[in-house]
C-alpha cells in the first residue's frame, strides 16, 4: 500500500452468494463489530438483486456498495441482463468486470470487457477491472503477456480522466477459490508490472494514484503481509468476504501503521 498517493481498498465479492434477509442480517453484524475503517474504503460487491436492500442496509455502516456485472447496452432485448444504468440507479458505486468466472462460463471476451468498462463510465460507476493468468500460463512463462493484451484491449479508448476512476484487481486464475494464495512476491510483481503498463499509457500521474488489488484466496492470515507490499492497494475478497468478521480481519490488516 501507498496511502500518500492512493486510496486502500478491501472489496468483498460476494459472487453468487445471500439473500436479501442475508443481507440485512451481515448489515447488522458489521454495524455491531466494524467501528470506522481507519485508513481503506471497504466495499461489497453484491448480487444486483440485492443492491437495493443492501445499500438501505448498510446506509450507517462505513461499507460501500457495488454489484459483480453489468451488461454494456443501456437497454434492449438482453434477457436476464442488467445495463450499467440500471445497477447505478440501483444504488450501486462499484462495478466488478471481466471478473475470470464470467470469462470462463459466459464466454466473455477482452472486446465485451472493453464495451462494458465504458458502459459502466457513462453511468458513473467505477469499475473493478480483473485481470489474471491461468496456471498454464504462468507455467510457460507468458503471465505479462496475458495481462498486458487484457488490459489493451479493456482500456482502449479510455482517457487519462476516465482510468482515473478504474480500479485494477491482478486475480491470478489459479489462486481463486482454491485456497491457493500467490505469493506476495509473486503478486506485488504483477501489480507493479501493471503499474509500470499505466505509467507507459497514461503518465506517472496516474499511474501513482491509481489503486491495484490482488484478489485470490486472500484472508485473515495472509493479508497484511500482501498488503504490506508499496504496489498492492487491498484486496478482491471472495470465500473469505461471506462472514463479516472474516471480512472485517482483513479491512483491519490494512489498516497498519
Ligand atoms: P476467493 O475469490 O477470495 O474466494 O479466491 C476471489 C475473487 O474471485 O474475486
Amino acid at each position: 500500500m501507498n496511502r500518500r498517493y492512493r486510496k486502500t481498498i478491501i472489496a468483498g465479492n460476494w459472487k453468487m452468494n445471500k439473500t436479501i434477509t442475508e443481507t440485512k442480517e451481515y448489515a447488522a453484524e458489521m454495524r455491531e463489530i466494524l467501528g470506522k475503517p481507519k485508513w481503506c474504503e471497504a466495499v461489497l460487491l453484491v448480487p444486483p438483486v440485492n443492491l437495493q436492500a443492501g445499500v438501505r442496509a448498510f446506509k450507517d455502516v462505513k461499507i460501500s456498495i457495488g454489484t459483480e456485472n453489468c451488461h454494456y447496452e443501456t437497454s434492449g432485448a438482453f434477457t436476464g441482463e442488467c445495463s450499467a444504468e440500471m445497477v447505478k440507479e440501483a444504488g450501486a458505486k462499484y462495478v466488478v468486470l471481466g471478473h475470470s468466472e464470467r470469462r470462463a462460463y459466459y464466454n466473455e471476451t477482452d472486446m465485451d470487457v472493453n464495451k462494458k468498462i465504458h458502459a459502466a463510465l457513462r453511468a458513473g460507476l467505477r469499475p473493478i477491472l480483473c485481470v489474471g493468468e491461468s496456471l498454464e500460463e504462468r507455467e510457460l512463462g507468458v503471465t505479462m503477456e496475458k495481462i498486458t493484451y487484457q488490459l489493451k484491449c479493456a482500456l482502449a479508448g479510455v482517457t487519462p480522466e476516465q482510468v482515473r476512476r478504474i480500479v485494477v484487481a491482478y486475480e491470478p486464475i489459479w489462486a481463486i477459490g482454491t485456497g491457493k494464495t500467490a505469493t506476495s512476491a509473486q503478486a506485488a510483481e504483477v501489480c507493479g508490472a501493471i503499474r509500470t503498463l499505466i505509467r507507459k499509457t497514461y503518465g506517472a500521474r496516474v499511474a501513482r494514484s491509481m489503486s491495484i488489488l490482488y484478489g485470490g484466496s486472500m484472508n485473515a492470515k495472509n493479508a497484511a503481509e500482501l498488503l504490506s507490499n508499496e504496489d498492492i492497494d487491498g484486496g478482491l475478497i471472495g470465500g473469505a468476504s461471506l462472514e463479516p468478521k472474516t471480512f472485517l480481519e482483513i479491512i483491519n490488516a490494512s489498516n497498519q501503521d
